[in-house]
C-alpha cells in the first residue's frame, strides 16, 4: 500500500488499539500508518470490496483533518484520493479536448446497516455499509475527444505542485472520494447527498505561469518572493486603483459596500502572517471606517467563544485560504449571520469559497513557507479596502489622495530598499551566531517588529521577539545590555519623538541597535551601530518598507546558519489542523 497523506488524525490512538486488539503490529507511532492497516483490516473482511469501496469505509473511520492518496499492488493502475479539512485538486492532463467541463457526483443509492455479525471492524461504533455500495450511473464520460484517449492525472495539495503539468484541474469538497480506475476513466463519489450538494465538480483553468513557481536564479523560494515584491504589489493594485481618477474599486465586494458602511464593527481574524497584515492597517481602518476595529488571532477567538452579531462585518485574512483555525472562525462567525469577507492569495481555496465576498490578493504563487510577498499584499488589499470604503467622505479626500499616491511609488521605493541586500548580508553576519534578537518600534511599525520576529524564528531558529516599544519600561527593558543584538525601527511619523526616547532608554544601557530609519535623518543614526535607511512613505505604507530589510536579515541568517529557508522544521505551508 502507497499512501501519500497530508494533515492530522486525531482519533488514531482510538482505531490503534482497535487494529492492535485486531492482531495488527505497527512500525511506527504515525496517524499514516493506522491507515494502512485500517484500509488491509477492512480489505481482509470484505476482499470483493473495490479499492474506492475499502477507501470509503476507511474514511467512515477517521477523524481529523485530512488529504489522502492511495495506490495498492491489489488494485494495478487504479488511484483513490479523498480530503476532509485538507485541499486535494486533481490536475488533468490529455493531448486534446475533453469531452465535457465538468464530472457528475455519483452518489451511493442505499446505505444498509452493519449487521452484528460484521460489527467488529467499528473501531469506535461508526456504521460501516456491509455490502458494495449500490451508485447511479455517470451521465458523461470524462475522457478526451477523438481517437487518443491518453490521459493523466495529478493529486496535489497546491496547484503550484502541477502546474509544470498541466493547468486543468478540479479543486475536490470534503469528502468527495476520486477514483481513477483502470480503464483510465476518473469518477468522483460520495456516500450522502445534501441539500447544499453541487451535483458536479468544474474542471477549472488556471491562470498560473509555470515561471511563477520556478526558482530561476534565486537560492531559494523565499529569496525569489522576497524580491518579486515591486512586481507583487503591483499585481495586487492593478485593475482595482486608478491612479489618475484617485478611485478604487474592489470588485469582491462593492456590492457589499453599503451593508459594510452600516456594520456594527469590523472585525479581522488570521493566523502568523496574516494577523500581522490585520495589526499593521488596524489604526488606518479605524481612520477612514470610523468603525471599532477588533484584531485577534484565529485559535484565541474560537477559545473565547467571541460574540458575534448578524451585523459585524468579519474578515478572514489567509494566503492560503486553508488555515484550519481561520477556517473554523469564519464557520464560526457565519453561523451567527455576520458577513464574511475572505482576503486570501488561493483561488478556490476553502475560505475563498465559503465567504460571502472578498479580495484575492493576486500575490502569484508562494511557496516558501516563510511567507513574504503575501503579506505586503495583504496589505495593500486592506489599505484598498478602506480606501473605497471612505470614497464618499468629503474630508477623508487629502488622506485618501496622499495614500493613493504613496501606493503609486510603492513599486519603486521597495526596489530601493531590495538594494540594501548586500548590505544587510553584511549585518547578518554579525548576528547570526547571537541566541536571540529582539524587534523593537510602534505605531505603524509594531506589525513590522511583529512579522520581522516571526521570520526570524521561524526560518532561523533564532529566538526573535517583535517589542512595542510603548512597553519596553513594563519589562522588556530588562532584556537590555550591551551583547543584546536588537533591531530598531524608528521613521518620522507621528510616534517618532516617542521611538527617539525608546532608543535612548536602549543606549543608555549600552544596546547598540541596528537602526531601520528614514534615507538621511540624522538624527536616530548617530545612536546606532549600523543603519539601514529606507524610502519615505506614508505612515501607513511604511511598514511596507520596514519589513523588507527584516525579512533580508532572516533569509542571510537562515543561510548562513545552514537552515533550509524554503521548509523550516516542523512547520508546513498550510497549517489545515487545529
Ligand atoms: O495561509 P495563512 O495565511 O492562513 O497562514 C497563516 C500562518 O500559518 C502563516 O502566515 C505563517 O505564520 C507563516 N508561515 C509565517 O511566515
Amino acid at each position: 500500500m502507497w499512501i501519500s497523506f497530508a494533515g492530522i488524525i486525531t482519533n488514531y490512538k482510538d482505531v490503534k488499539q482497535f487494529l492492535v486488539q485486531k492482531g495488527h503490529k505497527f512500525r511506527s507511532d504515525t496517524d499514516t500508518e493506522i491507515i494502512a492497516k485500517l484500509i488491509k483490516h477492512i480489505h481482509g473482511l470484505h476482499p470483493n470490496y473495490s479499492f474506492r469501496e475499502l477507501v470509503e469505509q476507511v474514511i467512515q473511520q477517521l477523524e481529523g483533518a485530512f488529504a489522502l492518496c492511495f495506490k495498492s499492488m491489489h488494485f494495478p493502475g487504479e488511484v483513490v484520493a479523498t480530503r476532509r479539512g485538507s485541499p486535494l485538486l486533481v490536475g488533468i492532463k490529455t493531448k486534446t479536448k475533453l469531452a465535457t467541463d465538468h464530472i457528475p457526483i455519483l452518489y451511493s443509492k442505499e446505505h444498509s446497516k452493519l449487521k452484528d455479525t460484521q460489527s467488529d471492524h467499528r473501531p469506535h461504533g461508526h456504521e460501516i455499509p456491509a455490502h458494495g455500495l449500490a451508485r447511479s450511473q455517470s451521465t458523461s464520460e470524462f475522457l478526451p475527444q477523438g481517437d487518443n484517449k491518453e490521459v493523466e492525472y495529478f493529486f496535489a495539495s497546491d496547484a503550484s505542485a502541477i502546474i509544470e503539468h498541466t493547468d486543468r484541474v478540479i479543486y475536490l469538497l470534503d469528502d468527495d472520494v476520486a477514483s481513477v480506475e483502470k480503464e483510465g476513466v476518473l469518477k468522483i463519489h460520495r456516500l450522502k447527498r445534501t441539500l447544499e450538494d453541487t451535483h458536479a465538480r468544474e474542471i477549472t483553468t488556471l491562470k498560473m505561469e509555470i515561471q511563477q513557481i520556478m526558482k530561476g536564479n534565486f537560492s531559494s523560494f523565499m529569496q525569489k518572493e522576497i524580491f518579486e515584491q515591486p512586481e507583487s504589489v503591483v499585481t495586487t493594485m492593478r485593475g482595482r486603483i486608478n491612479f489618475d481618477s484617485e478611485t478604487v474599486v474592489l470588485g469582491g465586494i462593492k456590492d457589499y459596500i453599503g451593508e459594510i458602511r452600516r456594520c456594527r464593527r469590523l472585525l479581522l481574524i488570521a493566523c502568523g502572517t496574516s494577523y500581522n497584515s490585520a495589526i499593521a492597517t488596524r489604526q488606518l481602518l479605524e481612520e477612514l471606517t470610523e468603525l471599532p476595529v477588533m484584531v485577534d488571532l484565529a485559535s484565541d477567538f474560537l477559545d473565547r467563544n467571541t460574540p458575534i452579531f448578524r451585523d459585524d462585518v468579519c474578515f478572514f485574512i489567509s494566503q492560503s485560504g486553508e488555515t484550519a483555525d481561520t477556517l473554523m472562525a469564519l464557520r464560526y462567525c457565519k453561523q451567527r449571520g455576520a458577513l464574511i469577507v475572505g482576503i486570501t492569495n488561493t483561488v478556490g481555496s476553502s475560505i475563498c469559497r465559503e465567504s460571502h465576498c472578498g479580495v484575492h490578493i493576486n500575490a502569484g504563487p508562494e511557496i516558501g513557507v516563510a511567507s513574504t510577498k503575501a503579506y505586503t499584499s495583504q496589505i495593500i488589499s486592506l489599505v484598498m479596502f478602506a480606501l473605497m470604503v471612505s470614497e464618499d467622505r468629503i474630508s477623508a479626500q487629502p488622506r485618501r489622495s496622499e495614500i493613493i499616491q504613496g501606493l503609486r511609488n510603492l513599486p519603486d521605493q521597495i526596489k530601493e530598499v531590495l538594494e540594501l541586500d548586500s548590505k544587510i548580508q553584511e549585518i547578518s553576519k554579525k548576528v547570526f551566531e547571537k541566541k536571540s534578537l529582539l524587534v523593537l518600534g510602534r505605531g505603524y511599525n509594531y506589525a513590522t517588529c511583529l512579522e520581522g520576529a516571526l521570520k526570524i524564528k521561524e526560518i532561523t531558529y533564532m529566538h526573535s521577539e517583535g517589542i512595542l516599544a510603548g512597553e519596553l519600561k513594563h519589562g522588556p527593558l530588562a532584556l537590555v545590555d550591551k551583547g543584546m543584538p536588537i533591531i530598531m525601527i524608528c521613521t518620522r511619523d507621528n510616534v517618532f519623538v516617542k521611538c527617539m526616547n525608546a532608543l535612548q532608554q536602549v543606549t543608555a544601557r549600552e544596546g547598540r541597535p541596528i537602526l531601520i530609519c528614514h534615507k538621511n535623518d540624522q538624527e536616530p543614526q548617530k545612536y546606532g551601530s549600523s543603519v539601514l535607511e529606507v524610502p519615505k512613505t506614508v505612515d501607513c505604507l511604511q511598514g511596507i518598507l520596514t519589513v523588507i530589510p527584516l525579512q533580508l536579515v532572516s533569509y542571510h541568517v537562515a543561510v548562513l546558519k545552514g537552515c533550509n529557508v524554503d521548509c523550516p522544521r516542523n512547520l508546513a505551508k498550510s497549517v489545515t489542523v487545529e
